[in-house]
């Protein structure tokens, strides 16, 4: 059996409840963390970064069929903040062992907050009303500390000597004028806090010197509304007959597309096992499909401002911090919800609800085409699966969307919205690098970018990459009119070649091939990588983030499949100076040619702030696509009916 098969037969088998790819249960993580507090030998301090499946190998997988003993494996990420030490712990669900217990040292984990008595809120009311706090404070007429919001920062990692092996945190603070109003429309400028996640408490006070608290609310919430427009009608999506996809356990069957749903702490939603049919047959396309990074640089030079590039996935955790989804709010129709299962960090497991929505879209025109001389018209509407979830980090919203079309098209978009990070400014001052959204609030100019990993099965394992561009022939016997132009391929062989950049001007794509696997043209199969909007960082060379997160200085990454490879700024991003991750792992330039190859599609999305930004983000919408591209022998979606007999025309079509 050749392997493109076998995720076939994995995909058809799935029909069980039980797979093992499925995430951990809420029972699993309990028991994981009970195994490594009998079994690990470290202190009863133990706080948790991360409670996960340790996904088996691909061959397991790809093998798998009911009844077939896989391994059932968590991997642990545990804080001994006793001694402020992170392991890495292995433990079997089979056998209730631990396997393996690692010290990793030198690097820090992501945020965890407060110990084992005490919350985030608790936390933060034990920082505000300290009383050298509470004097930085009063110096900017604040006398109640209770209306003051501290959201923690990554500190990042600027080589401080005195910050050196502690686990540090920046706290920026804003002001509400009463409990429940937008706080963030009151930045506290200047005031900085240090905050020792160790101890829980203060590390360091920084004034930067007193600047006046804007004036003005920014209020977007429904109860400061003094009226809504009335002109709205009701929308309604109906779907009499139900919706076309089947679920069973996290496995999804809609249309022609099969796939299995995931989740983790840190990605969030995890897309496995992706095929489509064609013909009667499941055809591979994407083994595994996440984000695997994610970071928000800001380009303010002032105070502290020049530290703002947060990790919001390796950092904090983009799936620990979901959001419950409401029928009708956040999605429309006919939902299904998926549930999933977290922790708190001393390891309690907790299941939050409705985290993972999945529904049917309608989306326009599929395709279309008249025949003027015969009088006939064809056209098909478009539907769409989305499997999307939202998730809030402080002040921003993301939600991440995956899109399946009929006609074997993806659509990855992040949908960007909340309250853009403000500042104070002194009266009358003018930003050179943000704008003023309100008067004396500055909202800095920053970027968001986005790694995805995608661990590509284009019709099998063995797959290559190719860039494609456009280029102008030149003026020759052949192309004596200058009108030519054609396509240059370029078989990218080894990690060597990577990161490429996009180029709109060659109309610059990537294509992921399968040299076994020809089409009905005899060329090998593939599917590409269509970049959408896209920039490239505007720091300095320099900077310390363009080390830390080195995945932005280039679109297209390629490697060649690694276990361990997971994400594109490494494991450990929080304070690290930078380095690991991707540039690491391509040091040693493995061949791509007819590899397991994995590709890291990088994307930007500049945010100069407007003032239609304020007080709430209207969302920003950004992402790209993999589009079959020869992988089928012609359009796939012919076989979608007419919705409706009377969509044909009598007579005059167009003219
Ligand atoms: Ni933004």
């Amino acid at each position: 059996m050749v392997v493109g098969d076998k995720l076939e037969q994995a995909n058809t088998q799935a029909d069980v409840a039980n797979h093992p790819l499925d995430p951990l249960s809420a029972e699993e993580i309990d028991r994981a963390v009970a195994i490594v507090k009998a079994s690990a030998g470290l202190t009863d301090n133990l706080l948790f970064e991360t409670i996960v499946l340790r996904e088996p190998s691909k061959n397991d997988v790809l093998n798998f069929h009911p009844g077939a003993y896989v391994p059932r494996e968590a991997f642990l990420v545990a804080l001994d903040s006793e001694k402020q030490e992170v392991h890495e712990l292995i433990v079997s669900l089979d056998t209730n062992e631990l396997l393996q217990s690692e010290h990793i040292e030198g690097v820090q984990p992501a945020f965890i907050f407060g110990d084992h008595q005490t919350n985030f809120l608790q936390f933060e009311s034990k920082i505000k009303h300290d009383p050298r706090y509470v004097e930085a404070l009063s110096k900017r007429g604040i006398t109640n500390p209770d209306l003051v919001m501290i959201d923690p920062w990554p500190i990042s990692n600027f080589g401080d000597e005195k910050e050196k092996g502690k686990r540090l945190a920046i706290g920026r603070a804003w002001l509400r004028r009463e409990a429940t109003d937008n706080g963030y429309a009151r930045p506290i400028e200047g005031l900085s806090v240090i905050i020792d996640l160790d101890k829980s408490e203060i590390f360091e006070i920084q004034d930067f010197g007193v600047v006046p608290i804007p004036p003005e609310d920014g209020n977007y919430a429904t109860r400061y509304q003094e009226s809504f427009r009335e002109d709205l009608k009701p929308i309604e999506i109906t779907q009499p007959e139900g919706a076309s996809f089947t679920v069973t356990g996290k496995h999804v069957d809609w249309q022609k597309w099969q796939f299995r749903v995931g989740y983790t702490p840190r990605e969030g939603l995890v897309i496995h096992n992706v095929t489509y049919q064609d013909q009667g047959k499941n055809r591979s396309v994407l083994y595994r499909g996440a984000l695997s990074e994610m970071v928000v640089p800001y380009g303010d030079p002032t105070n502290d401002h020049y530290k703002k590039q947060v990790f919001d996935s390796g950092e904090v955790g983009i799936g620990k911090c979901a959001n419950s989804l409401e029928l009708g709010c956040d999605c429309l129709g006919e939902i299904y919800y998926f549930d999933v299962s977290l922790y708190d960090i001393t390891g309690r497991a907790n299941t939050q609800k409705n985290v993972i929505c999945m529904h049917e879209e309608d989306f326009g025109v599929l395709w279309k085409h008249t025949d003027n001389r015969i009088g006939e018209t064809e056209v098909r509407r478009s539907r769409r699966l989305v499997v999307s979830f939202f998730t809030t980090v402080g002040n921003y919203e993301y939600g991440f969307f995956w899109y399946f079309y009929q006609d074997g098209s993806i659509d990855y978009q992040v949908k960007l919205t909340g309250v853009v990070n403000s500042s104070a400014m002194l009266p009358g001052a003018k930003p050179k690098h943000g704008t003023l959204v309100a008067p004396q609030v500055v909202a800095h100019n920053h970027q968001h970018y986005f790694n995805v990993r995608l661990d590509m099965m284009v019709d099998g394992q063995e797959n290559s990459v190719y860039e494609v561009d456009t280029v102008r022939d030149p003026i020759s016997e052949e192309n004596k009119h200058g009108n030519a132009f054609s396509v240059k391929k370029t078989l990218l062989t080894e990690e060597a070649d990577f990161p490429r950049k996009i180029d709109p001007y060659a109309a610059r794509y990537w294509t992921v091939a399968n040299h076994s696997r020809h089409n009905y043209m005899g060329e090998p199969v593939s599917y590409k990588i269509a970049p959408g909007e896209n920039v490239l960082p505007f720091h300095h060379d320099d900077a310390v983030i363009m080390k830390r997160a080195a995945f932005m200085t280039g679109h297209m990454w390629a490697t060649e499949y690694d276990r361990d490879e997971m994400f594109a700024a490494g494991n450990y991003p929080n304070q690290h100076s930078g380095g690991d991750g991707l540039p690491k792992w391509m040091s040693g330039n493995r061949s791509l040619e007819n590899k397991d190859v994995v590709i890291w599609y990088t994307f930007g999305h500049n945010h100069i702030p407007r003032l239609e930004d304020w007080p709430v983000m209207p969302v920003a919408y950004t992402g790209f696509s993999i589009r079959p591209s020869g992988f089928f022998d012609r359009n796939p979606a012919l076989d979608v009916p007419p919705s409706d007999p009377h969509c044909k025309c009598d007579g005059d079509c167009a003219c």
